[in-house]
């Protein structure tokens, strides 16, 4: 039978300027549920930025205030990584307002480090907002699909496994005090890819 195929997703946090002061302990509870940080920022958002980026709530009681808060001060953007990304980052968080979260969810990011309904410490994507707020936020990020399932093994079989195998049999072979420097410096020398220079020179005369 055929293992379970394992996706791996990326979703968009954000530390809200009400918890940036938090925001080593929030990064902590990030890496300890075993999310990988593929990239992160520190930016100040302009209200105009952070309208454009809460676009769908445009037109709520609440909007003007959210612009306010949002650009009010300094605020860490994430691209997280994880099978399940999105909604297991959602599952973290809690709900949207702080009051409830404490009540139903008295674990949860919200409910620790946010104030209210609004101030709420952090935010994580839906599924279907999440490339577009990733490519917001980093508008440099290739957002395609990581190779999981048959797709990874073709990959790692082709390109990488055969250099590799080459250098952990030498790695055994020769058992280096710090092996994962030893390694390093190997694939830099032995690194398939690297343009070779001929230096057998012919000279053309004119
Ligand atoms: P977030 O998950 O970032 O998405 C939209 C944000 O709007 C939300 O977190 C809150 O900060 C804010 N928000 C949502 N609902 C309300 C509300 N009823 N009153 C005030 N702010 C809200």
């Amino acid at each position: 039978m055929e293992p379970p195929q394992i996706y791996v997703e990326r979703t968009l946090a954000i530390i809200k300027p009400d918890a940036i002061d938090c925001a080593d302990e929030i990064e902590e509870i990030i890496y300890r549920s075993g999310f990988t940080v593929l990239q992160k920022r520190r930016a100040h958002l302009t209200p105009e930025q952070t309208s454009d980026f809460y676009a769908e709530h445009y037109g709520k009681m609440f909007f003007p205030s959210l612009v306010a808060y949002m650009s009010s001060g300094p605020i860490i953007a994430m691209v997280l990584a994880k099978e399940n990304a999105v909604n297991y980052w959602r599952e973290l968080i809690g709900p949207t307002n702080c009051f409830r979260a404490r009540e139903t969810h008295p674990d949860s990011i919200r409910a620790l480090y946010g104030t209210d309904d609004q101030r709420n410490a952090v935010h994580g994507s839906d599924q279907y907002g999440a490339e577009r707020e990733i490519r917001f936020m980093f508008p440099e990020s290739i957002v395609e699909p990581i190779p999981s399932g048959q797709a990874a093994k073709d990959y790692l079989a082709k390109l990488v496994n055969p250099t590799l195998l080459r250098g952990l049999t030498n790695l055994c072979k020769q058992k280096p005090g710090d092996p994962i420097t030893w390694l390093a410096d190997w694939l830099i020398q032995n690194n398939p890819n690297k343009p070779c220079v001929n230096d057998k020179v012919e000279i053309v005369e004119p």
